[in-house]
């Protein structure tokens, strides 16, 4: 721990390959962060099984995946900590003391709760894990002092239930959290090729281990205005999938292409094309580093285990002051 620099807790769920969405949304975010704060990002395994205990098999290799896209995005493992969540058991000891003082009610009300349930019908939602998804993450969270968690708006209830846990046990055992605020990312959301959420699940997502050729076929895929069929037609941009990569990695460009779409003169296989070299130039560096950590798993898992002991040093001195708060320990 840095004095005066504030901590930072982020995590990111081993659950598939990670995508141009995650690297848009989340990573790049998290690289403009390690030097400001004391950053710690986390592969949470444990939080992948909440929703996958029933076939465990790709959790691993998604471990070292997704290890791989944060060094590859630009994470600098000299700059911040970069561990597995399950290498740090102090995380399980708090949750275990955090579930005591959490209300089920507080956890039933949290939004996700019952819409994974419903999205995810081939699964049973129904254990006891799921809903204490986020008293997990509260501890993922806390144990760090985190002041700040970068997350997308998808996370902020989990983050408000955080800060209610917080309150509680300062209020029962003294002071020992501070409250996190949610560090939300100011770029838009990418969305999937076929317009909805990007994700693995729905098949819509570009994945940062695809070669050109591969983006080039999704992207032909995309989902464009249903209106302009052809050259000379006027199109729609803000009703296309491919004008909402343009602003993503194409911004300087966007009043033309935006212009030249709405008068017709632009088609959709140029405008395309144009997109896909705009955004390759972005993937390709990633797609290449990823590529080289991935030929050398030791490295990558040396990485994780050196980031783990140190995540471990500060892990360890919170469950101490966490149990002297709670006279576990005779003081
Ligand atoms: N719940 C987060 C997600 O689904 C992942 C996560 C686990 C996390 N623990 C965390 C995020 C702690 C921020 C802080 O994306
Ligand atoms: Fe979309 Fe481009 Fe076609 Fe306009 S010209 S509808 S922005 S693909």
């Amino acid at each position: 721990m840095t004095p005066g620099k504030s901590s930072i807790l982020s995590g990111i769920r081993p659950t598939g390959p990670l995508h141009v969405g995650h690297l848009l949304g989340a990573l790049t975010n998290w690289v403009a962060l390690q030097d400001k704060y004391d950053c710690h990002f986390m592969i949470a395994d444990w939080h992948a099984l909440t929703t996958n205990y029933a076939d465990t098999s790709n959790i691993a290799e998604y471990c070292r995946e997704n290890t791989a896209c944060l060094l590859a995005a630009g994470l600098d493992p000299a700059r911040c900590v970069i561990f597995k969540q399950s290498d740090v058991p102090e995380h399980a000891e708090l949750h275990v003391l955090l579930s005591m003082i959490t209300p089920v009610p507080w956890l039933e009300r949290v939004p996700s709760y019952k819409e994974m349930q419903e999205q995810l019908t081939n699964r049973d939602l129904t254990t006891y894990g799921f809903l204490g998804y986020p008293v997990l993450q509260a501890a993922d969270i806390l144990i760090y002092k985190a002041s700040f968690v970068p997350v997308g708006e998808d996370q902020v209830a989990h983050l408000e239930l955080t800060r209610e846990i917080a309150r509680r046990f300062n209020h029962l055992y003294g002071e020992v959290f501070p409250e996190p605020q949610p560090l939300l990312t100011s770029t838009p959301r990418l969305p999937g090729a076929d317009r909805r959420k990007m994700s693995k699940s729905y098949g819509n997502s570009i994945e940062l281990g695809l070669n050109k050729d591969q983006v080039a076929a999704k992207v032909k895929e995309m989902y464009t205005d249903p209106l302009k069929l052809r050259m000379g037609d006027a199109g729609h941009p803000d009703d296309c999938v491919v004008f909402a990569f343009h602003k993503a990695f194409n911004a300087s460009a966007l009043p033309e292409v935006e212009r030249t779409c709405r008068d017709g003169s632009r088609g959709c296989s140029i405008c395309k094309k144009e997109m896909l070299d705009h955004m390759w130039e972005r993937m390709r560096p990633v797609q290449e580093k990823r590529a080289a950590l991935l030929a050398d798993p030791a490295k990558l898992d040396a990485i994780l285990q050196e980031g783990a002991e140190r995540a471990r040093t500060v892990a360890k001195k919170s469950i101490q002051e966490v149990r002297t708060a709670l006279k576990l320990v005779s003081p």
